[in-house]
């Protein structure tokens, strides 16, 4: 998923600065703004036990699947109403659900009513976040989904690698620059293509692992650790109202939305790592709390807190250091013009004491 923030192309720079601090002895890595899961998911398969975490649900969703899910997916209740299924070998079962939840008939549901031009056309704000097709079988895939939990047909494991499948294959045809904040006035070529619900990798391996979903600063008193890797929001922009379409279709509950953008209530979950004023005491609170044995932390150069900030409040754990990479910035919008094109990525770390 294309992420703001998200490590995918950094991963490589992670784990070698990591394996020049940590010793051997490390089995526990806690990535706790976990965001796609990406990073958890790469260190899942170096062998680690995995703790993830993030404060949005849908990154709950993605977490549950690619970081806890480890086991093949079997599907075994469902044959009670797909009876083909039951002659499709267990491997091929995943994409079997998907290719049928993505034939299934369109339904007008939430996303239909209020995120394409159909379902809007008659309100006094119009919206063209998807077409009305695919609008329409996300809705009925959506539904379905939850319509098997309901009738336990499924079990959490296929239950959150179908909605995985769902928000990452959603995501690639929305009619957006990038994020959710707004949407084109006009459908742009990858969101007038036909849905197609792309099953969600799996990483089987023998480890448990365990996601949260809660606000950070709460989770890292109960939480016990070897690594802990912290990718904070750098700036201003909450993730909760960037992505909060798939806030809902994950969650799928009916909110009450408002204005153009047709944006959920996300009191609850506004990051203090996106405030000036707040984000320094809110991390000097958690970097004080946390019981593990390093800290790692990622942060480039145009961050809210600044350089001397992270050293200080690092530092009062015990040894402080930084390895840097030059790296290609994000550009959520690409017709903005931005201050650079490439800004240093930071890896801080502390080896506690
Ligand atoms: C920079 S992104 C992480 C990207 C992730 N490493 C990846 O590669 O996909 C920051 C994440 O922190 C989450 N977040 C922000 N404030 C949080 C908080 N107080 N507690 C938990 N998660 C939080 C956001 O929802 C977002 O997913």
């Amino acid at each position: 998923m294309n992420y703001i923030g998200s490590k995918l192309s950094l991963l490589e720079f992670l784990e070698n600065s990591i394996d020049k601090v940590v010793d051997k002895d490390c089995r526990v890595f806690c990535d706790l703004f976990a965001g796609t899961g990406i990073v958890g998911n790469y260190f899942k398969k170096k062998g680690y036990k995995i703790i993830a975490n993030d404060i949005q649900y849908y990154s709950y969703v993605l977490n549950k699947h690619y970081i806890e899910n480890h086991k093949e997916l079997m599907f075994s209740k469902l044959t009670r109403e797909l009876s083909e299924l039951k002659k499709v070998k267990t491997e091929n079962r995943k994409d079997f659900v998907c290719d049928y939840l993505e034939n299934l008939k369109e339904v007008k549901g939430f996303v239909y009513k209020n995120y394409c031009l159909g379902g809007t056309e008659d309100r006094e704000i119009q919206r063209q976040y998807f077409s009305d097709a695919n609008g329409m079988r996300c809705d009925a895939i959506r539904k379905k989904i939850e319509e098997w939990k309901k009738e336990k047909l499924i079990n959490n494991n296929e239950y959150y690698f179908l909605l995985t499948s769902l928000i990452e294959s959603v995501d690639k045809c929305a009619n957006t620059a990038s994020v959710y904040g707004a949407f084109l006035k006009k459908l742009k070529k990858s969101a007038q293509k036909d849905f197609v619900l792309q099953p969600a990798k799996l990483t089987v391996n023998a480890q448990e692992h365990k996601v949260y979903n809660e606000d950070i600063n709460v989770l890292s008193k109960k939480i016990k650790g070897d690594i802990l890797y912290l990718d904070p929001p750098y700036n201003h922009r909450q993730y909760a109202s960037n992505y909060h379409i798939l806030e809902t279709i994950a969650k799928y509950d009916n909110p009450k939305i408002h204005g153009k953008t047709g944006l959920r209530d996300y009191e609850e979950q506004k990051s203090l790592y996106c405030s000036r004023v707040e984000a320094k005491n809110a991390f000097k609170d958690l970097i004080l709390k946390a019981k593990v044995k390093y800290i790692f932390l990622s942060y480039n150069n145009e961050g809210i807190m600044s350089l001397e900030d992270i050293k200080e409040i690092m530092s009062l754990r015990g040894e402080y250091g930084y390895f840097t990479k030059n790296y290609n910035r994000f550009k959520a919008d690409k017709n903005r013009k931005y201050k650079a094109d490439k800004t240093v990525e930071y890896l801080h770390y502390t080896v506690c004491k």
